[in-house]
C-alpha cells in the first residue's frame, strides 16, 4: 500500500466517523476545507471592510485548481451549479437545428438526459436514447452500429453512477472527432479518484462534473470545461453582472456592457464566488493536487483489486466488468436480500450505497486496507 497516502490523509479525514465506502454518494471534504470554512463563517457574521477583490476573486483560486486537475488553462474551466446546469448552458449555447440529433445514453444519470430532453421538447434538436451493452463496454464499433447518422451531440458518464462502468474515452472519442461530433462527458463519478489523461481530454469537447462526490467538495457546485475549440461554437445565453467585463472594477459596474469575462467565464454561474462553498472546495482540491491523481488513482486501484482478490462469498455477483476498471464495484445480490445486507452492514459501521437493488462499493483515499479487510470480513460471511 502507499504509505504516503496513508500518512498524509489520515489527520486529514480524522472526522468521519464510519468506515466510508460512499464516494460515489457524498465525498467526505478534509479537515482543512473545515477550517477554511470556518475562517469564511467568520466573514459572514461580521462582514466589516471586506475589500472587493477579495471576494471577487475568491472563484479564480478553485478554477486554477481545476485546470491543474485536467492540465487545462483557468480560462477553459467555469462554475456552475450542477451537471444539468452544464449540460443545459451547452445545448442551449449551442446551434444546432431541429433535425440534429443528440444522443445520449438511457439510464445514464438524469442530469445526462434531461437537459436534451427539454431541448427536444422545445424543437431544438432530436433526441436518441442509446443503450449500452449489456455486459461489456462501449466500443467506437457498437457506436457507429448504433449512433443516429445525423447526431451532432453525444453525451456520455465516464464512470456510470449505477453499474461502476469506465467507459473508454479513447475509443469513443476518436470515433466521435472523426465524425466531428460534440463530445460532452460527465466525469462525476471519476474525477477525484482517477485522472483524466491528457489523450483522453484532447478528444473531448466538454466536461461536465459535480464537485461534492471524488473531488470531495461541499454539495451545490459543479464545474464546467470547455475546450478553445469548442468554445467557439457555443454561445452564452444568459446576461449576468458578474461576468460581464465591468464586474472586475467596482467603480464600472454602470458602464453596462454584454462583453464578457475571457474564456469560458461567461458560462461562469451567477454569484460565482459563493463564499462558504468555494472555501470548502479550494481547500479540498488543493488535497488532491498535493497527493497528485496519480498517486490516487493507483492507491485506490490496488484497494478495489485487493476486494475483488479476497471476495469469496457466493451471494454477490460482480456487475461491474473489470477490463477498464473504475473505483466503484456493483454487486447483484443472489443470495438473499440487499436490504438486509445494507443493514448488516450499516450495524458494522460501514457506510455504502444500494443502487437499483445492487451493492455499491466506493474506494477512495481515505480508505486503509484495514478496513477494506473489515468490509471483506463482514461481506464475506453475509
Ligand atoms: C453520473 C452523475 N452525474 C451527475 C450527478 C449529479 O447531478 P447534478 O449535479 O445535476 O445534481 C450524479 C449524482 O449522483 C451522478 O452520479
Amino acid at each position: 500500500m502507499n504509505e504516503v497516502i496513508s500518512e498524509k490523509v489520515r489527520d486529514e479525514f480524522g472526522e468521519l466517523k464510519s468506515h466510508y465506502f460512499n464516494a460515489a454518494y457524498f465525498g467526505p471534504s478534509p479537515l482543512r476545507s473545515k477550517r477554511q470554512v470556518e475562517d469564511t463563517l467568520a466573514k459572514e457574521v461580521n462582514p466589516s471592510f471586506i475589500p472587493y477583490d477579495e471576494w471577487y476573486q475568491k472563484p479564480e483560486i478553485s478554477r486554477k485548481h481545476f485546470a491543474n486537475l485536467l492540465g487545462v488553462t483557468a480560462d477553459e474551466v467555469f462554475h456552475s451549479c450542477s451537471v444539468s446546469d452544464v449540460n443545459n448552458t451547452l445545448i442551449q449555447g449551442l446551434n444546432l437545428n431541429a433535425n440534429d440529433v443528440v444522443t445520449v445514453i438511457n439510464k445514464d444519470y438524469p442530469s445526462n438526459v434531461l437537459p436534451f430532453l427539454l431541448a427536444e421538447e422545445k424543437n431544438r434538436n432530436k433526441l436518441q436514447l442509446l443503450d449500452l451493452p449489456l455486459e461489456d463496454l462501449p466500443t467506437s464499433k457498437w457506436l457507429d452500429d448504433h449512433i443516429d447518422p445525423n447526431t451532432k451531440v453525444f453525451c456520455i458518464s465516464w464512470v456510470t453512477f449505477d453499474t461502476g462502468k469506465r467507459i473508454d474515452l479513447t475509443d469513443l472519442g476518436k470515433y466521435l472527432k472523426e465524425k466531428n461530433i460534440f463530445f460532452i462527458v460527465d466525469c462525476t463519478q471519476g474525477l477525484g479518484g482517477l485522472k483524466l489523461k491528457h489523450q483522453e481530454l484532447e478528444l473531448i469537447d466538454a466536461i461536465s462534473c459535480a464537485s461534492y462526490k471524488w473531488l470531495l467538495g461541499p454539495y451545490g457546485h459543479a464545474f464546467g470545461y470547455i475546450s478553445k475549440n469548442a468554445k467557439r461554437e457555443v454561445t452564452h445565453n444568459n446576461g449576468n453582472w458578474i461576468t460581464s467585463a465591468n464586474s472586475t472594477n467596482v467603480q464600472s459596474l454602470l458602464e453596462y456592457t454584454t462583453k464578457t469575462l475571457p474564456g469560458a467565464r461567461k458560462f461562469d454561474r451567477g454569484q460565482t464566488a459563493n463564499l462558504l462553498a468555494t472555501s470548502c472546495l479550494e481547500k479540498s482540491l488543493e488535497l488532491l493536487l498535493e497527493v497528485g491523481l496519480d498517486n490516487i488513482e493507483s492507491y485506490n486501484q490496488e484497494l478495489v483489486r485487493y476486494f475483488i482478490e479476497n471476495l469469496s462469498s457466493k451471494n454477490l455477483k460482480l456487475i461491474t466488468p473489470t477490463q477498464n476498471p473504475s473505483n466503484i464495484l456493483c454487486f447483484k445480490v443472489t443470495g438473499g436480500e440487499a436490504s438486509d445486507l445494507e443493514k448488516k452492514l450499516t450495524s458494522n459501521n460501514i457506510d455504502v450505497s444500494i443502487r437499483e437493488g445492487s451493492l455499491r462499493l466506493s474506494f477512495h483515499l481515505y480508505n486503509s486496507k484495514a478496513q477494506v479487510e473489515f468490509l471483506l470480513n463482514i461481506i464475506n460471511s453475509f
